[in-house]
Formats: structure tokens, C-alpha cells, sequence
């Protein structure tokens, strides 16, 4: 019997021993809520704190530090968990150190950002969405769970499903654009590839909602920034995507930095313990994000650290990330009654169970195998997932007289400072991500590819900010030998992610120069775009010849590049965030409202008292749900089955999609509807239904959507849920410009 089998044995006299052959988990212990309770009887007060503590190990670190010495800590007992420490070797010395100190054996739940893949690196979450694809998405996350698990992490802070209508914000390159519908369908797939049906397997890991709540809306998308709306907005737009991950069965949840209606997320008793615990019924726990306990203070919240450490407990907060308060201040809060024991017995509760059901107790090193790290990482089959990952997200803003796809006869001149680039290609939050020597660059891709290699060359021309001028010649030359320029450009994979707003979302620094060089030449030019955000791309849109959105498209994304440009793959992914014409815009999203005063446009007659701007057109320049392909779709025979909908019955929507074109695609066919009149506003259009559906050249498919009253339900002037009665307008098409219409009443 190994050593650490027998301490468990002697610490808790409720595990009993079964010899199961070479397989996991080796032991069987009492059922969860039973081992759970037995194990806090035997608690102290100071080890139950301890496990609403985490710190992190060195490594990454996205706030002030809070000055413990971690170590100590854990050898003092204190700590519950750890984020930034990865690798079966030094987790394996943490939870040693740990167990060695710790008076039950309590394991350290170790937690770890692995946001769109551990090594094997997924697309940007943006870009992911973008597929529209579930199952890819599903998929993708159980393979980052799959490695993360086989490298000693036990806890993902994933998905980030914080719905963002502002370019601004850096952070929606990890999330899923701005709508509702679709990020909730992304949040529900996210949770179930990371944690699997069971996270007692040895490959998943127990996911994380974040961030707890609307982060994503901060305001004029400076990251950390004040959030304030309606609860109906928030209910309505901003919350369901976290409550389908609840459906989901996640695990925890992070609380958001920012303040909604002038509570900080942290110390938000109604956000976290009427919504999410009550009303949602949410049974796992609940962290801060980074420092976020500490931080009530400068929000004017918390008078100092003691009073912030009780406003987070009374709120609902089970874990302190890094903050040190509850570990400093919980066990004072108690004596002088602001907090109780029930809360703080809740809190360690919590955390426990999710520790028993990782199967840590039967085993604290069962994520600490060697080979099984060695034998998981950068499988062949994860690579190949990742490859066609990429090449679902790309999407086609441009296709001007069919430049693309490629052909293997013309001589291609590809420039642009991420032509030849290992670093960026994978995108911000690739924490444990491997960069150069790993990732395909667009080169690299290319070569992979193209038969005759004299008919391709490679040349960086500009760098992404630098103002240099000096390499731009010799990528202008090549560019006058060659029959198609392909500009590859975008921004630092750092430009989008945490603490990475802008005011301007430009092609940073002289790219856009250098476009305008290639342009002189005459030859067609294709810009391929690296980056993590809606950019404005008007000027671009205007001269360029074919424009790609790759995204950062992950460790295979050259191949996926390559392989898009040359036709080997049909572009098929769609906008999940509108693309402004200028950042004067923003915010802005295809799910508006009306106003009293709509703007009709250019044909418009009033043109002056409508809600419009003078110097732009309201619409943006590429909407959401936009993605070309080498084909052509043609949408018609839109039909309900009924025009009127009532009680628990459905109104079935059936469309023919026709491909017209020259290539076998895919494409994704939306479902908008429109609630005429309400008891409040509703918006112009809402995504209700969309199917990614393959269609060969030539081939019409019938494609099917079912309505029911439930899919119309919103809330109403009382702030009931509930359909009310009236016309309705359903929009199907390729995009949220689609226009063909078909209109039906819901009857009581
Ligand atoms: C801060 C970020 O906001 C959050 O998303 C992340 O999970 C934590 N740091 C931990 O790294």
C-alpha cells in the first residue's frame, strides 16, 4: 500500500480500501456530502479557513501580489489551493509539501488560466465562436482539460463568458462576442468539454465560470471600469450565458473586478447569494478573481482589508484569491460576530466537495503522472483538432472578383510582420502555451503546402508598431514580381486580453502605410488579419482585394491559414461581434433598439431629426453573423407552418439554402426574431436559432427551426418572464443583415 494511502487511511477512518487492478481511483470513500461532513467534524477553525485560501506560485501574475510568502503558508496549513503551478513535477513538490504539513491531509486544489488550450493551443475563444460550431467547441475544451489534467492541474478558470459590445474592451478576445444566444450555447458546450460527465475522471478538469457579473460591459471598454444598467438589461443580455453554465453543472464560479450599480461584484450579497445560490441553485464555490477582495477598498466599498474579508463572506464568496484576507481576517470577523460559523462552514464546505469530487481524497496525486503528461500532451489527434479549429474560425470579410482561393500556379508575394511569426500566431492567454519552435507560422503553413516553392516568398516589409521604413523595399520588390500580394498583419497577441484596452482599434502602427505601398503596384492584394478584437477597417475594406479574419488562430494556425488561402479549406466562420466603420461607434450590436426616430439610411427622406450620426453611417461594416465563403448561398422559400402560435405549441420555420457557386461549403443559417410591440422596447432583431449545415455545389438543403412561445419569453414591465401575445417578425439568412421575412401572431 502506498505511503500516502495510508495517511489518508489514518486521517479519516470513514475511507475504506479497494484493490482495483492498475486502474484509478484505487480507494472508495463515503459518499460525497457524508465524507464531506465527516472530514469538517474533525476541522478546526483555522483549517477550514484555510481551505478559502489560494495563493499563487510563481509565475504568472495579473495583480499586485499580496506580499505572503506562499510556502510559509502552506507549511503553517493555510492555503486551500494554488493557481500558476503546473507540470506533474512541481505540483506533485506542492501537494508534498502540503500533505506533509497538513494535520487531515487535505489536498491543494491547484487552478490554472487554461483558456483556449493548455498546449496544444485552440484559436482565441473569439475566434472559436466564430465557428459557430458546438461540438468543435466542446471538443476543444476537453482537450485543453485532457492536458491541463495530465500536467498536474486539477481547475481551469474557464469559460469566460462575459458578453462585450465594445471593441474597446481587450478582453473579448476570451469570450464570445456580444450575444446572448450564442455565448450561452458556447458557455453550455465550454463547461461540458472541460468537466466532462464526471470530473472524477483522470482527463477532465472542474471548470469556472468568469467573471461574476457583466464584466464584459464596462464602461467606454476601459478593463476594470464601472458597470452600471438596468436589471433588466443585465438579466436580459448580460446573464444567461453564466446561468448555461450552471445547467452545465460547472463547478465555480469567479466573481468579476467590476462594480454593477455600485456594488462591487465581490462584496454583491444579491449577486451571489440570491442569484446565483438561490434563485440559480448554483452548488459549487465561489472566488474572487485576483486581489478582487482587496480591491473594495479603492472601490470605495470596504473600509479596509477586515471589513472587505466580511462583506465578501456575508456576500458569498467562498475563496480568496491571493488576497490574503481571509486568511489574515475571517477568524477576527468571527469573534467579533460580523460573520458566522455557518458561513465560513458553508464556504469550506463547498470548496471540499469539489475537492472530493476531483477524487483528491482518494488519491491527491492522481493528476501527477509522468508518463501519462508526457503520453497526452501535443497528441497528434489534439494537433489535428486544433487544425481544423482554425480553419472553422476563419472568416471571409472580402472576396473581390474570386482573388481567393489561390492557385499553385501564381507566384505569391507574402509580406506583413506576422508572415513568418511563431510568437503572436497563438494568441494572448496561452499561459502555458509554447510560442517559437512550436507553433505554425503562416510561412511555415505555406511551405507545408504550395508544390513549387519559387513560386512563394516571404517578407516581413513592416513590424506591427515600429515605424521603421527599413525593410519595406525588399517587400515591395517581391511584391512587383508576383502575381497576388497576401499581407498577413494584425496586432501583438498582448494588444487584446486582460489590461489591454484601446481607444484606438486601427491596424496598429504603419501597416496600414505599407498596404497602401502594396496597393501602388496594381497587383491584387489579400490581407490576412492576426488579432484579437474587431478592428475598424474601413480604409482597408475600401483598397484591399480580399480580406481573411484569422483570428489568433493557435499552435496549427499557419497550416489553417495556408490551407484557407489555397482553397484546400472554404472559410466558413461568421462575425460573433459587429465590426464598426470607426471606433465612434462602439458600442455597437445588431440586437438594438429602435428608438422613436429610426434611421432608414441613404434613402432615408428626413434626414436630419433621426437618431444618426452626420458624419457616418449607423451601420456597421461588417455586422454580426457576417463571414463570406468561396460559394455563394441563396436563401429562399422562407415558410411557418403557421402564423399563429399558441399555448405549448411550435411554429416550425423551414428555408431552402441553395448553393449557387463553385465550391462545396458550409455556412451557418441564423434565426432572428422581432417582437413587434412589448411592454417594453425589444430589440430590432434577436438570434434565436442557428445551424451549421455543409452543402455541396449545386445542392439545396431544406433547413428546419422550431419556435415555441418559450423562445419569445423576456422581461416584461413587471420584470415577469413571460411571452406576451402579438406580432412577431422571424429573419432568416447568413448573417444579422438578413432580410427575408416571414411574420406570425402568439394568440393567448
Ligand atoms: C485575473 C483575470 O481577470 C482572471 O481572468 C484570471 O483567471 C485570474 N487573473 C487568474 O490568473
Amino acid at each position: 500500500m502506498k505511503k500516502r494511502t495510508l495517511l489518508l487511511l489514518l486521517a479519516c477512518s470513514t475511507i475504506t480500501v479497494y484493490a482495483q487492478k492498475g486502474k484509478k481511483p484505487q480507494i472508495k470513500i463515503k459518499p460525497r456530502t457524508e465524507f464531506v461532513a465527516d472530514l469538517m467534524s474533525k476541522m478546526t477553525l483555522e483549517e477550514k479557513i484555510a481551505q478559502m485560501v489560494q495563493f499563487t506560485a510563481d509565475g504568472t501574475i495579473t495583480g499586485p501580489k499580496s506580499g505572503t510568502n506562499w510556502v510559509d503558508e502552506i507549511k503553517k496549513g493555510n492555503v486551500g489551493s494554488i493557481l500558476n503551478a503546473t507540470g506533474v513535477d512541481y505540483t506533485r513538490k506542492i501537494q508534498k509539501m502540503n500533505l506533509d504539513n497538513s494535520r487531515l491531509k487535505i489536498p491543494i486544489l491547484f487552478g490554472y488560466d487554461v483558456i483556449h488550450g493548455y498546449k496544444t493551443i485552440f484559436p482565441i475563444t473569439l475566434g472559436e465562436t466564430a465557428s459557430w460550431d458546438l461540438e468543435l467547441a466542446r471538443k476543444s475544451a476537453e482537450i485543453a482539460a485532457a492536458e491541463s489534467a495530465a500536467a498536474g492541474i486539477h481547475w481551469t478558470f474557464a469559460p469566460m463568458v462575459d458578453i462585450s459590445r465594445d471593441p474597446r474592451w481587450g478582453r473579448v478576445s476570451e469570450g464570445a462576442g456580444e450575444d446572448t444566444y450564442l455565448g450561452s450555447k458556447m458557455a453550455f458546450a465550454r463547461v461540458k468539454g472541460f468537466q466532462g460527465n464526471n470530473l472524477n475522471d483522470l482527463y477532465t478538469v472542474l471548470a469556472c465560470t468568469k467573471h461574476f457579473a457583466a464584466y464584459g460591459a464596462a464602461e467606454a471598454g476601459r478593463d476594470y471600469n464601472t458597470v452600471d444598467m438596468s436589471e433588466r438589461l443585465l438579466r436580459e443580455v448580460y446573464l444567461p450565458p453564466y446561468k448555461a453554465t450552471v445547467d452545465a453543472g460547472v463547478g465555480s464560479f469567479m466573481a468579476s473586478f467590476n462594480e454593477i450599480a455600485g456594488v462591487p461584484s465581490t462584496g454583491n450579497k444579491w449577486l451571489m447569494n440570491d442569484l446565483l445560490k438561490k434563485e440559480w441553485g448554483f452548488n459549487g464555490f465561489v472566488v474572487t478573481d485576483y486581489t478582487g477582495m482587496n480591491e473594495m477598498i479603492p472601490h470605495g466599498y470596504a473600509k479596509n482589508e477586515q471589513h472587505a474579508g466580511e462583506l465578501a463572506l456575508k456576500a458569498g464568496i467562498d475563496m480568496d484569491m491571493v488576497g490574503a484576507i481571509y486568511l489574515n481576517d475571517t477568524k477576527k470577523n468571527l469573534q467579533e460576530g460580523k460573520v458566522t460559523m455557518a458561513q465560513i462552514d458553508d464556504a469550506c464546505r463547498r470548496v471540499l466537495l469539489a475537492k472530493y469530487d476531483l477524487g483528491l481524497f482518494e488519491d491527491p496525486y492522481r493528476y501527477n503522472e509522468e508518463k501519462r503528461e508526457k503520453a497526452t500532451i501535443y497528441k497528434k489527434e489534439y494537433l489535428d483538432a486544433a487544425l481544423n479549429a482554425a480553419n472553422k474560425s476563419m472568416v471571409l470579410l472580402k472576396n473581390s472578383n474570386n482573388v481567393l482561393p489561390l492557385k499553385q500556379s501564381q507566384k505569391v508575394a507574402f509580406v506583413g510582420p506576422l508572415v513568418s511569426d511563431e510568437f503572436n500566431i497563438i494568441g494572448s492567454w496561452a499561459a502555458a502555451g509554447d510560442r517559437n519552435g512550436y507553433a505554425v507560422s503562416v510561412e511555415e503553413g505555406v511551405k507545408h503546402l504550395v508544390k513549387d516553392q519559387s513560386k512563394v516568398s516571404f517578407n516581413k516589409g513592416v513590424e506591427i508598431k515600429d515605424s521603421k521604413r527599413t525593410m519595406m523595399q525588399a517587400a515591395l520588390d517581391a511584391a512587383k514580381n508576383a502575381d497576388v500580394v497576401v499581407a498577413v498583419m494584425g496586432e501583438f497577441e498582448n494588444q487584446s486580453g486582460e489590461a489591454a484596452s484601446q481607444v484606438n482599434i486601427d491596424l496598429p502602427g504603419i501597416q496600414k502605410e505599407f498596404l497602401a505601398e502594396l496597393k501602388k503596384l496594381g497587383k491584387p492584394v489579400v490581407l490576412v488579419l492576426l488579432n484579437g478584437r474587431p478592428l475598424t477597417l474601413s480604409w482597408e475594406n475600401d483598397n484591399m482585394d480580399a480580406i481573411l479574419e484569422a483570428w489568433f488562430p493557435g499552435t496549427m494556425g499557419g497550416d489553417a491559414i495556408a490551407q484557407t488561402l489555397y482553397g484546400v479549406n472554404n472559410p466558413s466562420g461568421k462575425l460573433p461581434m459587429t465590426f464598426p466603420r470607426s471606433v465612434g461607434q462602439v458600442p455597437i450590436y445588431y440586437n438594438h433598439k429602435n428608438t422613436g426616430r429610426p434611421y432608414l439610411g441613404t434613402n432615408d427622406p428626413e434626414q436630419k431629426y433621426k437618431s444618426r450620426y452626420t458624419d457616418s453611417e449607423n451601420s456597421p461594416l461588417y455586422a454580426f453573423g457576417y463571414g463570406l465563403s468561396y460559394t455563394k448561398f441563396e436563401y429562399s422559400n422562407l415558410k411557418l407552418s403557421s402564423n399563429k402560435l399558441s399555448g405549448s405549441n411550435k411554429i416550425t420555420v423551414t428555408v431552402d439554402v441553395k448553393n449557387t457557386g463553385n465550391y462545396d461549403g458550409e455556412e451557418v443559417v441564423q434565426l432572428y426574431v422581432h417582437d413587434v410591440v412589448g411592454s417594453v422596447t425589444r430589440p430590432v432583431k434577436e438570434l434565436k436559432g442557428f445551424t451549421k449545415q455543409l452543402i455541396k455545389k449545386g445542392e439545396t438543403k431544406t433547413v428546419t427551426f422550431d419556435i415555441s412561445a418559450d423562445d419569445l419569453r423576456f422581461y416584461n414591465i413587471d420584470m415577469k418572464f413571460v411571452a406576451e401575445p402579438g406580432d412577431f417578425e422571424v429573419f432568416v439568412g447568413g448573417s444579422s443583415d438578413a432580410t427575408l421575412k416571414a411574420t406570425f401572431e402568439l394568440v393567448k
